[in-house]
């Protein structure tokens, strides 16, 4: 079969990114340009200013991935594009950006759902699994456990009903006033704090279920708070460290525990974490611990895959655009749309 060159955008959330892709395995190039600067002194994502700051940055980033790649756009062979779950602003800029290169060079393009982006950033890897396998998706909007079967295969087992494990990242450094986004700024506190320091509860809810939740934990480190007064000059460091660090801990346990009940369940052997959450070391060295002890196979994305990028946007609109699949130009961005 004829090389294929697709040219993949992601515009979800508070990422610029575009990568170029060949055969929908080998980076070519894989550019992000994050906001963090832009967002950082209101403590989470504006999603105006997100939206806006596409706008600025979309055709850099994309001329960046091109050149990168050291292709032109008249050698890419189709486009990809991140068409939902996330901010719809911001979703729009990339979609529309991707149309319009589609429409002018005639290049077949297609939408591709975010999640399943995540879950598919492992095939990027020199090892990757082969399907079926349990699929856990930690990021700041999503905490869901799925059976993947194959592309475009997934049975949802289950997923948070509140908060995503991110998200609780995120509002307690916001709450301890550790800044944003939270989750790399705990995982690097953590590393020298106690995690058994605070008994913080582990929101298992019933045996049978998949689901999570984890807003009575944020709102358990909300009332270790209130209990524990900030002293005149501040928390002390270890303080803040030891809050951090137990917190951590039973966000770790909760998604172990269910993502190995998952596999026992569907009596899998492979196991496949995606996502920001993903890139936490505890919760990776715990879960290869815990999956060596059970005789699992865990397959972890290298960090920078498991974040917000394109690349793993280009492998899902790789499979589908490999088999014929096109999006219509009419095609919209869906805040909410479901895996
Ligand atoms: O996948 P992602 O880049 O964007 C979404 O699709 O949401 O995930 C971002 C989330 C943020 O909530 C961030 O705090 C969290 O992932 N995150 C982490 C780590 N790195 C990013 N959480 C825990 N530990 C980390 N090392
Ligand atoms: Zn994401």
């Amino acid at each position: 079969m004829k090389p294929m060159l697709v040219l993949a955008i992601e515009t979800s959330c508070d990422d610029t990114g575009a990568a170029v892709l060949l055969n929908g395995r080998e980076i070519l190039s894989n550019v992000v340009s994050s906001q963090i600067s832009v967002h950082q002194k209101y403590g989470g994502v504006v999603p105006e200013l997100a939206s806006r700051k596409h706008i600025e940055s979309i055709v850099p980033i994309v001329n960046e991935a091109l050149k990168t790649a050291k292709v032109t756009l008249k050698e890419i062979d189709g486009i990809a594009v991140t068409q939902g779950p996330g901010l719809v602003g911001s979703l729009l800029v990339g979609l529309s950006f991707a149309k319009s290169i589609a429409f002018a060079r005639g290049l077949p393009f297609i939408g591709v759902n975010h999640i399943e982006a995540h879950l598919s950033a492992i095939f990027l890897e020199e090892k990757s699994p082969s399907f079926p396998f349990i699929g856990l998706v930690v990021s700041g909007g999503h905490t869901s456990l799925f059976r993947v079967n194959g592309f475009g295969k997934y049975i949802r087992l289950g997923q948070t009903r509140d908060d995503a494990a991110g998200e609780a990242f995120d509002k307690v450094a916001k709450l301890l006033g550790l800044g944003y986004p939270g989750g790399p700024i705990i995982d690097e506190l953590s590393k020298t704090g106690n995690p058994k320091a605070i008994p913080f509860p582990r929101p298992i809810l019933s045996k049978n279920s998949f689901d999570f939740s984890f807003s009575g934990l944020k709102t358990a480190v909300v009332n270790y708070v209130k209990t524990h007064p900030e002293p005149p000059g501040g928390y002390p460091e270890n303080l803040i460290k030891d809050i951090v660090s137990s917190f951590q801990e039973a966000v770790v346990e909760v998604l172990l525990r269910k993502t190995l009940q998952a596999a026992n369940d569907q009596r899998l052997k492979r196991m496949v974490l995606a996502g920001g959450v993903a890139a936490n070391q505890r919760l990776r060295a715990k879960v290869k611990e815990e999956a060596l002890r059970q005789g699992l196979k865990v397959y972890l994305p290298s960090s920078s895959l498991c974040t917000d990028n394109a690349a793993m946007v280009g492998v899902v609109g790789y499979e589908y655009l490999k088999r014929g699949l096109r999006s219509p130009f009419s095609l919209n961005a869906f805040s909410n749309l479901p895996l």
